[in-house]
């Protein structure tokens, strides 16, 4: 059980930890290049440190300092060097499974790849689905229509290129799809419904992969990497979020959060503050493999916007939080194109519903068109109930809660913080240095 007192003004420099994406990424796409590849600034945390452990199993020679968390890779190329068959633990990191299935399709040896809590339930055909129409070899527990974890994949003779059309906005079925067509005859081409992530592009192009966009499509096929590279992981955007709201919504404060990445596709919460009236500047613009500065954010009083359909892909992980700044703005915020937060660690629209409405925050959610795609609704207040909230065990909206305590006017509690060493291991300790 955590304790959470609400804050005064606050007038700070804070650290945003590394990129959780980007962190996996270099991971995985140094694991299949040939060289040596330095990371520096790489994400100390729970689903980070499962790819860490998923590649060294595969035989890559990963050396992590965590003193000053570089991690050195060395690689011998596409093909890891696994003689049997080998059980990896993606833990509860959906990232880690999906974009590890990609790769593990195209490789010479059977895989089983093991889920545990969150992950064991979440939806694994957006992957299987394509990889298969690839060619692979991938199987999956099925139950009522859905496929899910563990994952068990077998060797094939060859993969083939597809043109496909993702169903959802996902960055993740995308890069599983982009790394198998490393693997693949012909050109891959994928279609996404909107723009959703896209540092695996980025970052394959960066490594010599001829991965491009053209007529609407992402354009990808077989390729060798090339290593030799030193990649500065930026910070989080997701986890910067949090304190972007701490900063917005108390009153007399100032925050500057040093060294965010600030890549477009992840940036529309940023672009959602603004137009609810926040105070924002973009400071310090550097750029590095991708673009990252420093936010100053000052105290602002928000109104309630509409927010369409299109904009979440880019702030998928931010909608917690932005139903959080939607609660304490002057008048209705309507949020549109919610589905997917229902497949994220927990059901994201129902653990925030049970949550605000338990302090008193007007909110309503409801399910809209053929496709059963959902909205929520929340008619802003300035005084709210002090509430005993639930994680339900994510990680994203038991930080949006501790936000929604720290600048409401009542001593709140939230039941457990463990969740939150998936993404942030630091929060806590961040929090707490801003009292006094
Ligand atoms: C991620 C993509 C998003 C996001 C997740 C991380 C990634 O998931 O919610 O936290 O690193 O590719 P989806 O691909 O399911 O939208």
């Amino acid at each position: 059980m955590y304790r959470i007192r609400p804050l005064k003004k606050i007038r700070r420099e804070i650290a945003i930890p590394s990129d959780k994406s980007i962190s996996h990424r270099v991971l995985l796409i140094a694991a299949l290049a040939k060289g040596t590849t330095l990371v520096r600034n790489f994400l100390h945390s729970n689903d980070t440190l499962a790819t860490l452990a998923c590649i060294k199993k595969l035989h890559i020679d990963a050396a992590y300092k965590r003193e000053n968390r570089e991690v050195n890779i060395v690689a011998g190329g596409p093909f890891f060097e696994v003689a049997k068959k080998v059980n990896l633990a993606a833990g509860e990191s959906g990232t880690t499974m999906r974009l590890l299935s990609g790769i593990l399709v195209g490789q010479k040896f059977s895989s089983v790849l093991h889920a545990s809590k969150t992950l064991i339930r979440r939806p694994m055909k957006r992957i299987t689905s394509p990889l298969r129409l690839m060619n692979a070899d991938i199987r999956a527990r099925k139950y009522k229509g859905e496929e899910y974890p563990p994952l068990s994949i077998h060797p094939v003779d060859t993969l083939q290129g597809i043109t496909y059309s993702l169903p959802q906005a996902s960055a993740q079925v995308k890069s599983a799809i982009l790394f198998a067509s490393l693997f693949s005859g012909g050109v891959t081409k994928i279609k996404e419904p909107y723009p959703c992530r896209d540092h695996t592009e980025k970052m394959l192009q960066f490594f010599g992969a001829p991965v491009k966009r053209q007529a609407g499509y992402i354009l990808s096929e077989k390729a060798l990497l090339k290593g030799g590279k030193e990649i500065f992981v930026p910070g989080d955007f997701s986890s910067a979020s949090f304190f972007l709201a701490l900063g917005v919504l108390l009153r007399d404060s100032e925050l500057i959060l040093k060294d965010v990445g600030l890549n477009p596709t992840r940036t529309g919460f940023l672009k959602m503050l603004k137009a609810m009236g926040a105070n924002i500047r973009i400071i310090h613009r550097k750029h590095y493999f991708e673009p990252y500065a420093d936010i100053c954010v000052r105290s602002s009083n928000l109104k309630g916007i509409k927010v369409g359909e299109k904009e979440i892909p880019m702030m998928i992980d931010e909608i917690p939080i932005l139903m959080v700044c939607a609660s304490f703005a002057r008048g209705t915020t309507e949020i549109y194109g919610l589905r997917e937060l229902r497949v994220k660690e927990t059901d994201r629209i129902q653990s925030m519903l049970w949550n605000l409405k338990r302090a008193g925050v007007d909110i309503q959610t409801k399910s809209y068109d053929k496709k059963k795609n959902w909205m929520v609704k929340i008619k802003g207040a300035r005084k709210l109930k002090p509430a005993s909230f639930k994680s339900f065990s994510d990680h994203r909206t038991a930080m949006s809660l501790i936000i929604f305590g720290l600048v409401s006017e009542n001593i709140c509690s939230l039941d457990e913080i463990r969740s939150i060493r998936k993404s942030f291991p630091d929060f806590i300790t961040r929090v707490e240095s801003l009292y006094g």
